[in-house]
């Protein structure tokens, strides 16, 4: 059972391929996470467990949900943790957290996709850097998918000491002062459709009269800003400037390709 979570898409991506390639099923997390539905998962296979990096780690609603859930059936799990370059101490994260639940733990690879938080001080990617992150990112797949084919351990970065001592306190900085969902405003080509707020992994977006507000739980996920249809949605004057990331713009690239 392959289970992920995706806001805009690269997770999903990675996700579903790994399903056709190795003839699995496919579960997608958000409204397990959005409803707090921490129901046990049975598998007779290895789990998969495909995980965007937020701030060199999992995201914090991710690693919440892993924690509180129940996995039954097959005790080996193998982790996927993409990220746009550097996905930090995740799979030293997550191999601590299966260890707890008695699993085996098969291994992290680390896939790079392309970066989706442009609200943030990264720089936006050109159109060509991303066909050609996404190009690569094939054959990364193919090779993680062989590997557990073959029932192999994925080849796992080494997490060093000093990462975890750097990871933690930036970390919780970023959570605490600078991931806010106050900067994001809605413009007048919003129709009040909703699929900002149904995508929240936290619940974060009311709609109020057939438009968005946001509350203060928001973790940056870039759900909302990246799947708007009528790219309504704006954080400050960032996205004005730098645009916004969603998987699927590339889809007909990947086609093309494949
Ligand atoms: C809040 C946030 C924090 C991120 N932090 C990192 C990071 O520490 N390192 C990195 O390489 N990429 C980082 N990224 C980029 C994402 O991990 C990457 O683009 C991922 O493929 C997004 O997956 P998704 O499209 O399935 O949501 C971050 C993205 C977000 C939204
Ligand atoms: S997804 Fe976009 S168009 Fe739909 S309600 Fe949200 S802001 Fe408006
Ligand atoms: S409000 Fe925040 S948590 Fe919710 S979808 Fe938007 S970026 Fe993600």
């Amino acid at each position: 059972m392959i289970l992920y979570y995706s806001a805009t898409g690269n997770t999903k991506f990675i996700a579903t391929e790994l399903a056709k390639k190795l003839d699995d099923q496919c579960v997608d997390l958000l409204g397990r996470i959005r409803n707090n539905d921490y129901s046990a998962l049975h598998s007779d296979k290895p789990f998969i467990v495909c995980s965007p990096v937020y701030m060199s780690m999992m995201p914090r609603f991710m690693s919440e949900y892993l924690k509180n859930t129940e996995f039954t059936g097959n005790r080996a799990v193998y982790f996927i943790a993409n990220s746009a370059g550097y996905a930090g101490i995740t799979s030293w994260e997550a191999r601590k957290l299966f260890k707890k639940k008695n699993m085996e733990f098969m291994g992290c690879a680390e896939p790079i996709m392309p970066n989706n938080y442009y609200v943030s001080n990264y720089k936006a990617q050109s159109d060509d850097e991303v066909k050609e992150c996404l190009f690569k990112a094939f054959d990364k797949i193919d090779e993680i998918a062989n590997s557990i084919q073959n029932c192999e351990k994925l080849k796992t970065r080494h997490v060093f000491f000093i990462e975890r001592l750097i990871t933690f306190p930036i970390n919780s900085y970023m959570y605490k002062y600078k991931i806010s969902a106050k900067d994001f405003k809605v413009l007048d080509k919003c129709i009040g459709c909703g699929k900002c707020e149904e995508i929240c992994p936290l619940r974060n977006i009311s709609m109020k009269e057939d438009k968005p507000t946001w509350g203060d739980k928001c973790s940056h996920c870039m759900a909302c800003i990246g799947s708007c249809p009528t790219n309504a949605i704006e954080y400050g004057d960032v996205t004005r400037q730098k645009g916004k990331y969603n998987f699927e713009e590339y889809r007909h690239f990947l086609n093309e390709i494949r």
